[in-house]
């Protein structure tokens, strides 16, 4: 049965038995034993003409291309913005159970809170609490599922999703341009850009070792941002995908990962990146993670397929469609695993 808030159990010596993990799925890597592998890309002069921008574009198609993550600094979003929104995301987090239960989402309601797991159906849990909501397009927000509390939540989270569109739809920009197309293209097939943001909350926990704050997986959508905190557990795999590395926090930076319609939309030349978090007993972890995805009904299929390439789908499908597959091949493999227990 899942717990309606994780304080209580936060606070036990063992592991509540409903998120732990099998051992082929526990961490294998410190939550702070950090890689600085991932590329780390300024874009301090992004929008000038010339060399400058160039050079970051490359690097930017490069980390995409290798690794399908990569983390932005000097990305024109404003630090006080960024305090204040982790601030009260963190406050949201510290109010009492039934404050953050006004707002559950159990029961098929779209946005809320709700301790998450991470696949519906999946019987182990994720060390996390989330609050989510849908920002765009503007008709999706249905302000009755964001959390009132604290005061200024809904002003700053607007000026926050706004702010994290303007910088994927830049980022998407690069990329398109990378594939030899019109600027606008990737952003055009998202045909209505949709914007839900995840918070995370994964507070310490007894026993990390046995459990995950977030299970292995790539994102859907085209592309996500990834606000963290300086305590570290996001992992990415390398060595197609046999060596986990925990992603070194930078300050103020944020974490850019390609989902499966980017890798998709390139043809798979740009990596889906497969990432999971990791928890710890020592200190909680905040991350706030953006989504940036395409309306349900537009068209799945690569946008360019280079000289001696297959397409690396067999015909266009929606993303809603892209999106159900998806889903069932993973709770199928959960299922494989169950039987073979
Ligand atoms: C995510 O993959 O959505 C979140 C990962 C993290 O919290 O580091
Ligand atoms: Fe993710």
């Amino acid at each position: 049965m899942a717990p309606s808030t994780l304080t209580e159990l936060a606070g036990k010596e063992t592991l509540q038995a409903s998120f732990v993990r099998d051992e082929d799925e526990r961490p294998k890597v410190a939550y702070n034993q950090f890689s600085d592998e991932i590329p780390v890309i300024s874009l301090a002069g992004i929008n000038d003409v010339g060399e400058n921008r160039t050079e970051i574009c490359q690097k930017i198609v490069e980390a995409c291309e290798n690794w399908g993550i990569f983390q932005v600094v000097d990305h024109g979003v404003d630090t006080k913005l960024i305090s204040e929104m982790t601030g009260l995301a963190r406050e949201f987090f510290a109010l009492p159970a039934e404050d953050k239960l006004r707002f559950n989402m159990s029961g098929g309601k779209k946005g809320g809170f709700i301790v998450s797991s991470h696949l519906q159906g999946e019987t182990v849990q994720d060390w996390r609490e989330i609050v989510t909501y849908f920002s765009y397009p503007i008709k999706s927000r249905d302000y009755s599922r964001w959390p009132d509390m604290p005061e200024r939540w809904i002003e700053v989270t607007k000026e926050y999703s706004d702010k994290l569109m303007g910088l994927a739809c830049k980022l998407l920009e690069v990329l398109s341009e990378a594939m030899g197309l019109e600027k606008e293209a990737l952003s055009k097939a998202c045909v209505e850009m949709d914007q839900k943001v995840v918070v995370n909350f994964y507070p310490k926990c007894p026993q990390p070792d046995l459990t995950l704050g977030l299970k292995r997986h790539t994102d859907p959508g085209t592309i996500t941002l990834l606000l963290q905190d300086q305590v570290g557990g996001l992992q990415a795999t390398r060595d197609n995908g046999n060596t986990w590395i925990t992603v070194q926090p930078v300050e103020g930076a944020f974490v850019v990962n390609l989902g499966d319609h980017g890798h998709y939309l390139s043809n798979g030349r740009f990596k889906n990146a497969d990432h999971q978090a990791v928890v710890n007993s020592d200190c909680s972890r905040l991350s706030i993670a953006t989504f940036q995805n395409p309306a349900p009904d537009a068209t799945v299929y690569p946008l360019k397929i280079r000289e001696g390439e297959k397409p690396i789908l067999e015909e266009p499908i929606t993303f809603s469609e892209m999106y159900r597959r998806k889903m069932s091949k993973d709770l199928e493999l959960a299922m494989l695993k169950k039987l073979a227990k």
